[in-house]
């Protein structure tokens, strides 16, 4: 394993169960939940969405459950590069950690993407209209009332990008603590959008359950809720997230399969009842919009709730931005240790403990990205590369069952190879709903990687210096 654990090189343990557990939550209600379950029932799966959220779910279970061992197992920094270095060699770790490039700085710019949209919608309440040219990515864009213009940069998503990464830089445990705070404040936004959005749903609204396909491939009926599963699994990603902070937590071998399985189960229940408050207060073919759920509480006639949602909301999405571009420095940290990055992601400061400049080169990238991309393009690319992580670490627990057989396993995932292997299957049946364009990003985004490996990585890794 690494060797980027002492001296300069090493993280402090400062994470306890709760923060472990509001990581997870913090990592997983997002713009899933606050935005795109809008998009999935309008475009997709219509009130059938509640079973879309439900299929994702079950599917990442299997997953979280595979995960909890591994993490268990090897409580080390890093989530699936760490195992894959453990168990498959270099250069497959190598390949999943570029790939978790796409799950965490591709996450993170998606998320800010979906804040800018909840702030925009938040100032307008106040009467502030930022100029939409600088809120959106460029190219053309068509407004609400029906013009068009020429977006320039999403100034609001780099933005959001670049505060949090000077939070990161200047500390885990202040993050933490406000990450803490502004999960509470999410959780408390979406229990009072079940609580008062239930009084006033309307079950006309459920009818039909699944609309009837419209003869295209994932346009409702089956095969729409199929689609709806693979959008709304984006809400999903960021259980795993929990595995990166292992070498930050205080007692990793309780606490990793708690904080992942407790935050899949609290997020699942909600994600289900959210689903069926929002698509019963308005008609499935209204939720196309960047604020769904504010869209929802507006039908209440309470104009504080709308606010509080928003405000919520806008929270919620920060802290999922804050885990992502935390993840993803922790992931470099590891890689970098490797020698398969340059030993810079790996340098600490002195006085904050923070891998500082992997930090600060990581909110750059974002940030940009961010500001250039739409919504819904880094949202497929974030989920078939996080589905394609997923499928490697079932696949992972399978192999080390059979290669480190006697190895202490605090926990257990209950019937191998049985759950390993419906892991995989649901993952790809997800990934095999997701359009061919986001398939052939995938295959180029690694054809890059390999290109790195074989160009620095190969060169300079531990394992390459050893054997030299
Ligand atoms: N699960 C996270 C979200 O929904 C990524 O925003």
């Amino acid at each position: 394993m690494g060797s980027a654990q002492a001296g300069k090189h090493a993280l402090n343990k400062t994470l306890g169960p709760f923060s472990i557990t509001a990581l997870g939550v913090g990592a997983i209600i997002g713009a899933g939940i606050f935005v795109l379950t809008g998009t999935a029932a309008a475009k997709y799966a219509g009130p059938g969405v509640m079973l879309s959220f439900m299929l994702a779910g079950f599917a990442c279970a299997f997953v979280g459950l595979c995960y909890a061992e591994l993490a268990a197992l090897i409580p080390a920094s890093g989530s699936t590069y760490t195992y894959t270095y453990a168990t498959l060699g270099e250069l497959a770790a190598w390949t999943i950690g570029w790939d978790l490039v796409l799950e965490y700085s591709m996450g993170a710019a998606t998320v800010a993407v979906g804040w800018s949209g909840y702030l925009v919608s938040l100032l307008a309440q106040f009467g502030l209209h930022l100029p939409p040219e600088f809120t959106h990515a460029p190219g053309a864009v068509q407004l609400k009332d029906g013009s068009t213009i020429h977006a320039v940069f999403n100034v609001p998503a780099a933005l959001i990008v670049g505060l949090l990464t000077l939070m990161l830089v200047m500390g885990t445990r202040e993050s933490a603590r406000l990450n803490n705070l502004m999960v509470l404040i999410k959780l408390v936004v979406v229990i009072a959008f079940i609580g008062f959005g239930i009084g006033a749903v309307n079950a006309n609204h459920w009818t039909p359950f699944i609309p009837d396909n419209t003869g295209n491939f994932g346009e409702f009926g089956l095969s729409g809720v199929l689609r709806g599963a693979s959008v709304v699994f984006f809400a999903f990603i960021g259980f795993d997230a929990v595995s990166t902070a292992a070498q930050e937590a205080r007692n990793p071998q309780r606490d990793m399969p708690l904080g992942i399985l407790g935050s899949l189960l609290v997020c699942t229940l909600l994600y289900v009842a959210v689903a069926a408050v929002l698509t019963g207060l308005v008609p499935y073919q209204k939720l196309n919009v960047p604020d769904p759920i504010a869209l929802g509480i507006d039908v209440i006639g309470q104009p504080w709730l709308s606010l509080l949602v928003k405000f919520g909301a806008l929270a919620g999405l920060t802290t999922v931005i804050l885990v992502l571009l935390y993840g993803q420095s922790r992931i470099f940290f590891t890689m970098a240790g490797d020698g398969l990055l340059p030993s810079v992601f790996s340098r600490v400061h002195a006085k904050t403990g923070t891998p500082y400049l992997s930090q600060i080169w990581i909110g750059v990238v974002v940030a940009a990205i961010a500001g250039l991309f739409p919504i819904h393009v880094l949202g497929e690319m974030v989920s078939i590369g996080t589905l394609f992580a997923f499928v490697l670490v079932c696949a992972a627990v399978m192999h080390l069952r059979r290669t480190e057989a006697e190895a202490h396993r605090p926990f257990r995932v209950p019937g191998v190879p049985i759950v390993p292997i419906i892991g995989i299957a649901m993952c790809a049946l997800l990934m095999s709903a997701l359009p061919l364009d986001t398939w052939l990003r995938l295959v180029i985004w690694l054809a890059v990687g390999l290109v790195i490996y074989f160009g620095y990585g190969r060169h300079h890794s531990v394992l390459a210096r050893r054997a030299g």
